[in-house]
């Protein structure tokens, strides 16, 4: 009997990214996964530190294990990601059913140390080792039953936000060497997949030891969509998440020359208000950022924008919320997330005067009710365009598919389309979070 490993994945795309590599490299060791907790030889919970709300759930989900475990001695329960990262030791210490603590930088030795486990030796490694980790964990394996994947070609973050725990999670900004990404790139299309979105803490200030190069980070990441829109069977090239300080003059050109790059942006901005900015420590202003999305959209002119935005930054007034406002509607956004601030321990803003807690709640309505104006908006004025569709998976209704547009709407179809499978399909209805399509006959 192989045992059983059940992963939960918290936080950001790159968590997931993770997750399927520790599943990866836990498989060498005969582990397969599963989705029933109970049936788990060993609970793998990757974590997320980003907000308090966040971390918390990592013990309120360890609290529950409690019985599972108490049940059956031999379960082994590890802690990976930003939470294992951020704590380690203290972990077990406030934990002791926990078995393992390991952080994203080290977890090609999560075997090595899942063997520890089971010989009744608690181990922590929050390293920032040395080697690269992507250089000892197996090829992508088991990867992918589905026709889109994520790639992680950056990690780390050098900016230090006043308000963000990424740089101290994941550590300095590091950037894999093209020919790796480039040969994951092409296993992932062997195996199927159709759609490969780009993830980096700052995906766009990639900067990679180009192929034979020895160690220059002389590749952006304008030049790594080019070389990935050259291989055939990939039709769809994303990238998530970037910064607007890092938005290159040749990255932007592809948008407008590279069809495989889909015309959909995350391009957070966080504050519309100067003042707040610069306390941010975010070296941009509203001003810089509302000019390179002109900038942007002279390149793509169909760009949907996205963004993510904190309300309640500590010294945020009413005058520098009403600049946020008045930001997302000069930018109109096809998508958009929002945060209330959360300090964060260790970060520089976490010393400073919380905003009240109704201001910022009433804040964040406000927002997100502007948000969804025109995020629907944005949906309504699809319908009756065409669009293509990589169809992913069986939709709701029977003889459904449901899939993705260029623009990232998920669009539910009648159609015998397969997973994998592009078609140009005619919107004809706006539900609150999805589309409706008919195949386009030609
Ligand atoms: N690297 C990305 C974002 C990483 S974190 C960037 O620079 O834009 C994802 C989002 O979480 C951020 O964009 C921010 O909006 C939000 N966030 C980060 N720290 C936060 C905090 N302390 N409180 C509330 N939201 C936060
Ligand atoms: Fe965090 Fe700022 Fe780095 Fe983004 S750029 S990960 S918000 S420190
Ligand atoms: Fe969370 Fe770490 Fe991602 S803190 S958002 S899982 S980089």
């Amino acid at each position: 009997m192989p045992k059983k490993l059940y992963i939960k994945t918290y936080g950001c795309q790159m968590n997931v990214y993770d997750s399927e590599r520790m599943a990866e490299a836990m498989g060498a060791e005969g582990y397969v996964a599963t989705d029933t907790v109970e049936d788990a030889d060993m609970v793998l919970l990757n974590t997320c530190h980003i907000r308090e709300k966040a971390s918390e759930k990592l013990y309120s989900d360890l609290g529950r294990l409690r019985p599972l475990k108490a049940g059956k001695p031999d379960l082994k329960i590890g802690v990976a990601g930003c939470v294992a990262q951020a704590e380690g030791a203290e972990i077990l210490r406030r934990m002791p059913l926990v078995d393992l603590v390991v952080g994203p930088q080290s977890y090609h030795r999560l075997p090595a140390m899942a063997k520890a486990a089971e010989a009744g030796e608690k181990t922590v490694d929050t390293d920032f080792p040395e080697e690269d980790k992507f250089d000892h964990l197996p090829d992508r394996p088991t990867a992918s039953a589905r026709p889109t994947a994520f790639l992680t070609v950056q990690e780390g973050c050098d900016k230090f936000c006043a308000f963000c725990v990424v740089p101290y999670t994941r550590g300095a900004e590091v950037s894999r060497p093209a020919d790796r990404i480039m040969a994951e790139a092409r296993g992932l299309v062997e195996k199927g997949v159709r759609e490969i979105t780009l993830l980096g803490q700052n995906v766009n200030a990639y900067h990679g030891a180009g192929p034979g190069s020895d160690g220059g980070g002389d590749w952006t990441l304008a030049r790594l969509v080019r070389a990935l829109a050259k291989v055939d069977g990939l039709e769809r090239i994303r990238y998530t998440t970037s910064h607007p300080n890092d938005m290159g003059d040749d990255l932007i050109a592809a948008h407008g020359e590279e069809p495989k790059l889909m015309p959909y942006l995350h391009l957070p901005v966080q504050s519309g208000s100067d003042r707040i900015l610069k306390a941010m420590a975010r070296k941009h202003t509203a001003d810089t950022y509302l000019r390179l999305i002109e900038k942007i959209r002279a390149a793509r002119p169909d760009m949907m924008m996205s963004g993510d935005f904190i309300v309640g930054f500590p010294g945020e007034t009413d005058a520098d919320f009403d600049a946020t406002m008045e930001l997302i509607r000069a930018v109109d956004y096809g998508m958009a997330y929002s945060f209330k601030y959360s300090a964060r321990p260790g970060t520089p803003a976490a010393e400073k005067t919380p905003v009240p807690a109704e201001v910022a709640d009433a804040r964040l309505q406000a927002l997100q009710a502007l948000i969804t104006e025109q995020q629907r908006a944005a949906q309504r004025a699809m319908v009756g365009r065409e669009v293509s569709v990589l169809f992913e998976k069986p939709g709701r209704l029977p003889g459904q598919m449901v899939g993705k547009s260029d623009y990232l709407h998920a669009v539910h179809v009648r159609t015998d389309a397969r997973p994998g499978d592009i078609a140009k399909v005619r919107i004809t209805g706006s539900a609150p979070n999805s589309l409706a399509g008919e195949i386009a006959t030609k």
